[in-house]
């Protein structure tokens, strides 16, 4: 009978967990301080640890763009993103586009133009489409469709969402 090695009789030590790692974050102009671990990704910061659940997780693999928020003013893939590598950030989410109790004009541009279905697209539509327009390269409407195309909408409400970012783009 073959000898069984010494090492393959030990039972596997357990793999130390790393300590985690402390993340500030102005969200939606609240300063917010996190303790957690280092692969935590800012998708999962914003739903898990502060309970902002309007970023929705479509792919988890930067491919739908339900997860869309506006980093420092531009748009990001929050499940792409690790919380650690925007550490002082100011991100902006869904639930902080209103103000002084008015929607955002594309939140009321997509109520006006019945830009959703589920709905389940729509926050990752609108976040993207508010860093579109501040990037200010899109002036057709197929230049919209090109901007906004990393943006999937399984309900396929395009029209509607595209003339809703025009309602909106041609608000001053
Ligand atoms: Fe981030 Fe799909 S959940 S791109
Ligand atoms: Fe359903 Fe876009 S409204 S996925």
């Amino acid at each position: 009978m073959a000898a069984t090695s010494t090492a393959a009789r030990q039972p596997h030590e357990p793999i130390p967990t790393p300590a985690k790692v402390p993340v500030a974050l102005i969200v939606n102009g609240t300063r917010e301080q996190l303790n957690i671990a280092p692969w935590t990704t800012l998708l999962d910061a914003l739903r898990d640890h502060l309970d902002l659940t309007g970023t929705k997780k479509g792919c988890d693999h930067g491919q739908c763009g339900a997860c869309t928020v506006l980093v420092d003013g531009r748009r990001v893939n929050s499940c792409l993103t690790l919380a650690v590598m925007k550490d002082g950030a100011e991100v902006t989410t869904i639930e902080g586009l209103a103000r002084d109790g008015a929607l955002h004009p594309l939140q009321q541009a997509f109520i006006d133009h019945d830009a959703f279905q589920c709905g389940y697209c729509t926050p990752g539509q609108i976040c993207s489409a508010a860093g579109m327009i501040a990037e200010g390269k899109a002036n057709t409407p197929d230049e919209i469709r090109e901007l906004m195309s990393g943006n999937i909408c399984r309900c396929a409400a395009y029209p509607n969402i595209v003339a809703a970012i025009q309602q909106a783009m041609s608000k001053p």
